[in-house]
C-alpha cells in the first residue's frame, strides 16, 4: 500500500507575521481542494501563531523550525516543544541541516529533541543526510545511519512509526543543485531497510520525505520514485505558485 505523501514547506528565516499570515491565506485558498496528500509550512517561532490562526479550519498543518531540548527553565532564546504544542502546532521539523552546520547541534543533542517532540505531543520531521565530502567519499549511507542510530536511541516502535523522516542530502539545499532521482530514492531505500530492525509496521508506515532544492519542475520525477513519499521544500515553499505544484505533483 503506497503511504500518503507528506509535502512540508519550510519558510527559514523569512516571513514576518504579516507576509507570513498573507502566504498562509493564499495556500490556503490554493490548495483548499487537495485530499490525497498531507501538507504542513514552518514559518518561524515569531510568525507561528498568526499561521496557525489562519490556517485552523483547513488542510494545512502547521510545523515549527526547531524545538528546545527542555520543557521550561533558563534557557535563553529557547522555546520549547510544549509551547509550541500549546500554541497549536502538531509538527516539529528537529535535526534540520542548517542547525545542525550553523548552529552547532550534535547527534546527541538531536535525539534528545525528538524525545522532547514526543513528550509534547508534536510529530518530529527529522532531517538526516550527508555532506558534499561524505557524498564524495561514498559514506552516504554510513552517515545517515549514524544520525538514526542516535537520533532514534531509545524510542519505542510506536513512537518511531509515528515519525517523518526528511532526506536532505547538504550538497542539495539551496544549491538548485538536486539530488537525481535515484540518487534520491537509493538513500531512502536504505533509510527503509535500517527501519527495519523494528515490527514491520514502523517501516510501512514511516513517510521519507526527500529535501534540497526541489521545485515545481522537479517534483514529479522525484516523487515518482517508490521510496520517496514527500518533499520538504525550502526556498520554493515561499512561492505559492511552486509549493502548489509540488503539492499536485504529489497527489
Ligand atoms: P531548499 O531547502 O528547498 O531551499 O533546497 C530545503 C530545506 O532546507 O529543507
Amino acid at each position: 500500500m503506497k503511504r500518503r505523501p507528506f509535502i512540508a514547506g519550510n519558510w527559514k528565516m523569512h516571513k514576518a507575521p504579516a507576509e507570513a499570515d498573507a502566504l498562509a491565506e493564499q495556500l490556503k485558498r490554493a490548495l483548499a481542494d487537495v485530499t490525497a496528500v498531507d501538507i504542513a509550512v514552518a514559518p518561524t517561532f515569531l510568525s507561528l501563531p498568526a499561521v496557525i490562526a489562519r490556517l485552523r479550519h483547513s488542510n494545512i498543518g502547521v510545523a515549527s523550525q526547531n524545538v528546545a531540548v527542555e520543557a521550561q527553565g533558563a534557557f535563553t532564546g529557547e522555546v520549547s516543544a510544549e509551547m509550541i504544542k500549546v500554541a497549536g502546532a502538531q509538527y516539529a521539523i528537529v535535526g534540520h541541516s542548517e542547525r545542525r552546520q550553523v548552529f552547532g547541534e550534535t547527534d546527541a543533542v538531536v535525539a534528545r529533541k525528538v524525545q522532547a517532540c514526543f513528550r509534547a505531543g508534536l510529530a518530529p520531521i527529522l532531517c538526516v543526510g550527508e555532506t558534499l565530502p561524505e557524498r564524495e567519499a561514498g559514506q552516504e549511507e554510513a552517515v545517515v545511519g549514524r544520525q538514526l542510530d542516535v537520533a532514534l536511541a531509545g524510542l519505542s516502535a510506536d513512537q518511531v512509526g509515528a515519525l517523518t523522516i526528511a532526506y536532505e542530502p547538504v550538497w542539495a539545499i539551496g544549491t538548485g543543485k538536486v539530488a537525481s532521482p535515484a540518487q534520491a530514492n537509493d538513500v531512502h531505500a536504505f533509510i527503509r531497510g535500517w527501519l527495519g530492525r523494528y515490527p514491520a509496521f514502523v517501516a510501512r508506515n514511516v513517510r521519507i520525505q526527500y529535501g534540497g532544492s526541489v521545485k515545481g519542475s522537479n517534483a514529479a520525477g522525484l516523487l515518482a520514485q517508490p521510496e520517496i513519499d514527500g518533499a520538504l521544500v525550502g526556498g520554493a515553499a515561499l512561492t505559492v505558485d511552486e509549493f502548489v505544484a509540488i503539492v499536485q505533483a504529489a497527489g
